[in-house]
């Protein structure tokens, strides 16, 4: 997808979806992020971080609990500082921000069953700007991203390598897997980068 129509249907929709053969980011780095993304610990969690119902293992590589944390560090500082360093441009032109920080980053195993409810990814930061999602998953079915704006719903459904990137003040789900296991990496963009005004 076209740089500017990707910038078009974000601006238009809120949410825009790449497919993965369309994917910006090189075979070559996703690979790379891919294989030291599976190394990382995973934890079971329940409840989300907007305080949402969830039945996923996640992978942490930066939380934002106070302010922004590198977390197993000796890994997931080689994926945020690849990301920071050869990606960060372009997000900051689709996004058309001139300061923009990845916050916080995770990776989501969704396996049979398992969903994200209903949410809006500002509860957990007020200055979340986009949701970067990359897919991991490659054969699985049901575990849509559904997002809802001005009553309607709009069903994404992700292809491995595709990267989804969605307006944090736009409620949306990720639908129960049905079979197969989705796995995503997610980080969020912002402008500022110091304490999480949550807690104000
Ligand atoms: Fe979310």
């Amino acid at each position: 997808m076209q740089l500017q129509l990707i910038k078009k249907n974000l601006k238009k929709f809120g949410t825009v979806l790449i497919k993965g053969k369309e994917n910006f980011i090189s075979l070559k780095d996703f690979n790379k992020i891919e294989k030291i993304l599976h190394k990382i610990p995973k934890e079971y969690v329940t409840i989300g971080d907007a305080g949402e119902k969830n039945n996923v293992n996640v992978s942490r590589l930066m939380t934002d609990i106070d302010k922004p944390k590198l977390v197993n560090k000796k890994l997931s500082k080689v994926v945020i500082d690849l990301l920071n360093k050869e990606y960060l441009p372009k997000f900051k032109n689709i996004v058309s921000k001139k300061k923009l920080f990845i916050r916080r980053a995770q990776v989501n195993f969704m396996k049979k069953n398992s969903f994200v409810g209903y949410h809006l990814d500002i509860d957990s930061n007020p200055d979340y700007l986009y949701a970067v999602i990359l897919q991991l998953g490659h054969k699985y079915s049901g575990g849509n991203y559904v997002v809802y704006k001005n009553n309607s719903k709009k069903t994404f459904k992700p292809d491995y390598r595709s990267i989804i990137i969605s307006d944090c003040k736009i409620p949306h789900e990720v639908s129960k897997v049905i079979d197969g296991q989705r796995t995503s990496f997610v980080f969020f963009l912002s402008s500022y980068f110091s304490k999480n005004k949550r807690n104000n």
